[in-house]
């Protein structure tokens, strides 16, 4: 049976079966990608970080690999940050949604996901990427250097619920791209929207079926906080597990005049 796998630059990561044989998986991989420079067998991802679960089955570390999308060139360690090529569509989308002269808010950037491409695609758009896990930043401020964007990207370092903090009523857009739990970031994300508001998408995991009540509850979330909200458009992005789904909800929040 064929190994299920993905590449990411000249890496990949393999999603071993009960019972597959790892050497056997590698072989087949290098006999039909033989420019590969690792294998990995990836579990998904875990903890508050989203860090990869990986085994390395072939190859050398540091796993550092470079990976281009959308005109944008990434740089990560495979070992320790993640990329989701589900995420493909949702980062151009936001990307081609932005409209110059915003700024935008990217409150979990990660190595610069959704900060690359919406800065590099828009003509004047200014984009504050905040990002907790220093190993991850690392590479997003080298990302950010080097697609010659550090004019347009401002990188924090430190937990999004405290930089906010710092960019009180400064967004047009703000950029949630985090799961399990991001409801519970809500008040980070609305803070940084201008005192006019504007457009927040959020992502998140939700059990199949229940997306009618996930969004009634984000809604009611984004109202008690004393915000008129519109659901624009709400989209799955991926299927996660047989249970859930990765939805994301952009949601148009205008503060209530008193
Ligand atoms: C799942 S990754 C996603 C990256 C990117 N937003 C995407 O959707 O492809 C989530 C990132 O958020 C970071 N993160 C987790 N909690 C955070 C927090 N409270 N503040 C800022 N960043 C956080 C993690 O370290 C990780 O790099």
């Amino acid at each position: 049976m064929r190994p299920r796998y993905k590449v990411v630059g000249d890496v990949a990561l393999v999603r071993l079966r009960d019972g597959e044989d790892p050497k056997e998986v590698v072989d087949y991989l290098l006999g039909r990608l033989p420019r590969l420079r690792a294998v990995l067998a990836y579990e998904g991802v875990g903890g508050e970080l989203r860090l990869p679960r990986v085994r390395l089955l072939h190859g050398e570390r540091p796993v550092v690999t470079r990976y281009a999308e959308h005109g944008v060139v990434y740089e990560l360690d495979v070992e320790r940050m993640m990329f989701s090529l589900g995420n493909k569509f949702e980062r151009l989308r936001v990307a081609a949604l932005t409209r110059d002269w915003e700024v935008v808010v990217d409150a979990f950037a990660g190595i610069g996901q959704f900060s690359l491409p919406i800065a590099a695609l828009g003509r004047a758009v200014f984009v504050h990427a905040i990002e907790v896990n220093p190993e991850a930043y690392e590479y997003l401020v080298r990302n950010v250097r080097a697609n010659g964007l550090e004019g347009r990207v401002r990188t924090h370092l430190g937990d999004c619920r405290e930089v906010t903090k710092g960019l009180e009523g400064v967004a047009d857009r703000v950029v949630m791209g985090y799961f399990p739990g991001t409801i519970g970031y809500l008040d980070a994300g609305l803070r940084a929207l201008r005192p006019g508001g504007g457009v927040v998408h959020l992502h998140d995991l939700v059990e199949g079926g229940s997306e009618e009540e996930y969004c009634a509850r984000v809604v009611g979330g984004v109202k008690e906080r004393g915000y008129d909200v519109r659901l624009l458009r709400t989209a799955r992005v991926k299927s996660y597990s047989a249970r859930l789904d990765h939805v994301v909800l952009d949601l148009l929040c205008l503060p209530r005049r008193p």
